[in-house]
Order: structure tokens, then sequence, then C-alpha cells
């Protein structure tokens, strides 16, 4: 499959998110440390991103390093965070050539500093890219990040900016570190794990899911390309009938 074969361009998902599983479990079975598995998944980064500004999607997450990865042994967390970095600088060229903006979020201030410092610089080198806006999810966690929600609204309670009654769905995605982009519509987990993993718990509310065996470090274009075909033959309901969606 290439870009070409989806013509239908107002049919594709405007947010795609994925949990990138199975780096371990690759270098494992290539007789190498966990650590090449996470930088052979690198290459499968590079390629998810450069499809999505092809197909001209405009958000792709991806769940880079959760909070409960901070209990990994202490050397593959160093060797991730100095991953992180390199990569985001060494993949400049890449940003810059498919007009990708790099945005990060999650519990940053718990990031080492010069992880932060990398993350930023890049962050400042691709602000005015107008095509894909590629997330890394980092020390990011679904429930904190409610959390945070919960207090930021409070906060607005307590202050008088905000009425109790005036809390609904809409003032609470706005506090969520996605606020201003669409909800993911393509949530794909790589390694047949069938799990969400609180990732995005309130923005998954209507995604469709798609769980694949292949190990991220072995997931490629076709497979992207293959995940999408798969989305655009599902029927997305939102609660109504299938005869209602079809006269749409
Ligand atoms: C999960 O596999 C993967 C991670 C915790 C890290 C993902 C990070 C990368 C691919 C580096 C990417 C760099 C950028 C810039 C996004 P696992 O280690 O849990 O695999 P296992 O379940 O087989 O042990």
């Amino acid at each position: 499959m290439t870009a070409a074969d989806f013509t239908d361009r107002q049919k594709l998902p405007r947010h795609i998110a994925i949990i990138m599983d199975g780096n371990g479990r690759w270098a494992r079975a290539h007789g190498m440390k966990r650590i090449f598995g996470h930088r052979e998944g690198v290459r499968a980064v590079r390629e998810c991103a450069e499809v999505c500004a092809e197909l001209h999607i405009p958000y792709l997450t991806l769940y880079a390093f959760s909070a409960e990865n901070w209990s990994r042994p202490r050397e593959e967390v160093n060797a991730l965070m100095r991953l992180l970095v390199d990569t985001v600088t060494a993949e400049m060229d890449t940003f810059k050539r498919n007009n990708i903006r790099l945005n990060a979020f999650g519990a940053l201030d718990e990031l080492p500093v010069f992880c932060r410092k990398g993350l930023s610089n890049a962050m400042k080198e691709t602000i005015h890219h107008t095509g894909l806006t590629l997330n890394l999810a980092l020390s990011y966690s679904a429930r904190n990040e409610l959390v945070h929600v919960v207090r930021t609204l409070a906060e607005r309670v307590q202050t008088g900016v905000l009425k109790t009654e005036e809390i609904d769905a809409e003032q609470i995605a706005a506090s969520t570190y996605t606020a201003g982009m669409p909800d993911p519509e393509l949530m794909i987990r790589t390694s047949g794990e069938k799990r969400i993993s609180n990732f995005l718990l309130w923005q998954l509310a209507y995604a469709e899911l798609y769980f694949t065996p292949v190990l991220w470090p072995d997931f490629n274009k076709e497979h992207l390309y293959q995940a999408i075909s798969d989305y655009l033959t599902r029927e997305r309901r939102f609660g109504k009938t299938g005869e209602q969606i079809q006269k749409i």
C-alpha cells in the first residue's frame, strides 16, 4: 500500500494514538539488551510520523514513557531519557522535511533537566511548522492527567472564575493536555497486548482500537497503512443505530 491508496482523505482519522509496545521482547528475541529494542523502535517512530505527514493527518500521539516506567531498572530509564533527546535532536531534518511540529505532555517536570532542555529546544525549533503535530506522552499517566484537570477546575471555582454548574465535558476537555486537539479516532497498540494501560482515558472514549501482534521495532509504514485501512472499514456509530449513520 502507499499513501495514494487513500483516496478519500476526508475519512481519515485526524488523530492517531499509539502505544508502542514490545521493544523489550524484540531485543530478547534478538539476544540483545532491552535498550537495543528501544533504539530499533526509533525507526518505527520515524516511519509513522512520515505516514501521518504524507496523509495530512494533523495529530499523532505516541506513548513514549509512562509514569509507571520510572520503576524500571535505572540503567534502562537513563538510556531511554538519553535516547529521547538524541532522537528529537537527530530527527530535526525529518521534522523540517515533513513540516512536523514536536510537542510533549505529561509530568514533564519529573524528567531530568537535560531531557527537558533537549525537548524544549526541539519544540521551539519546530513551533512554526504547520503540518503534523507529533505529541510525545512522557512521564504520562491518564489518571494523573485527570487529577491535574480536577485540580485546575477546582482552583478556577475557588477563585470565582468558574461556577460548579458550568463544569461540563467541554470544560474538562479544555483542561486536558490535549486541549484544542481532536480526540484520537484510532488507537493502535503493538505487541499483542490488548489493554489501554492508563493512556488517554478521557480522550479515547470513542476511539477505534486496533491491536496487532507486531512488536514495535518491526512496525513499519505498511503496518500503519493496514491499521488505517482497517479503521476505514469500521462503522462509527457514537451510540446511534447503523441505519441512522447510513442516512447521514
Ligand atoms: C515499550 O516497550 C516501549 C517503551 C517503554 C519506550 C518506547 C520508546 C521508544 C520507542 C523510543 C522512541 C523515541 C521517541 C523520540 C518517541 P517495552 O519495553 O515495554 O517492551 P516489552 O513489553 O517487550 O518489555
